[in-house]
């Protein structure tokens, strides 16, 4: 089964969710686009809640939010339990973001990042599996903070 990708972005983020989406329909994926639909200002966390709502409803397997640092818009997802939403910057960051977190939300900061990296760390994000094993128990603690 083709697998469904969520993107989301505010309007600061709206340019590289563009380019990101043609990419992400190239490589063979579908897209469950979240909005925002132009560069026309918005409030971040709605796109950041809107994420959380569709991976928690398995609507979509994994997640790309973008806004200008892609801070906002991932404290905004990972206010829920079930997101894990890395901040990535450059391949490493997506890559590890994978193998150590299993992150099902990667977040990018259009602002600061440039586009070529930007692709890179899509392909690291979706391409990288979580690597298990030792990772797996602290991953398990991050849906089960104490309280
Ligand atoms: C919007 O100006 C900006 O604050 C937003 O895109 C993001 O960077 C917030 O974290």
């Amino acid at each position: 089964m083709v697998k469904t990708i969520a993107i989301a972005s505010d309007h600061a983020g709206f340019e590289l969710k563009s380019l990101l989406k043609s990419v992400i329909l190239e490589d063979g994926y579908q897209i469950l686009d979240l909005g925002t639909e132009s560069t026309e200002s918005v409030d971040y966390p709605d796109f950041g809640y809107a994420m959380a709502d569709a991976i928690s409803s398995n609507k979509a397997e994994c997640g790309v939010l973008v806004c200008g640092t892609g801070i906002g818009i991932s404290i905004a997802a990972n206010r829920n339990p079930n997101i894990r939403a890395a901040l990535c910057h450059d391949v490493t960051t997506a890559r590890l973001a994978r193998e150590h977190n299993d992150a099902n939300v990667m977040a990018l900061g259009a602002r600061l990042i440039g586009t070529e990296v930007a692709k890179q760390c899509l392909t690291a994000f979706l391409e990288t599996p979580f690597g298990g094993d030792r990772h797996a128990g602290r991953v398990r603690k991050l849906g089960a903070p104490p309280v």
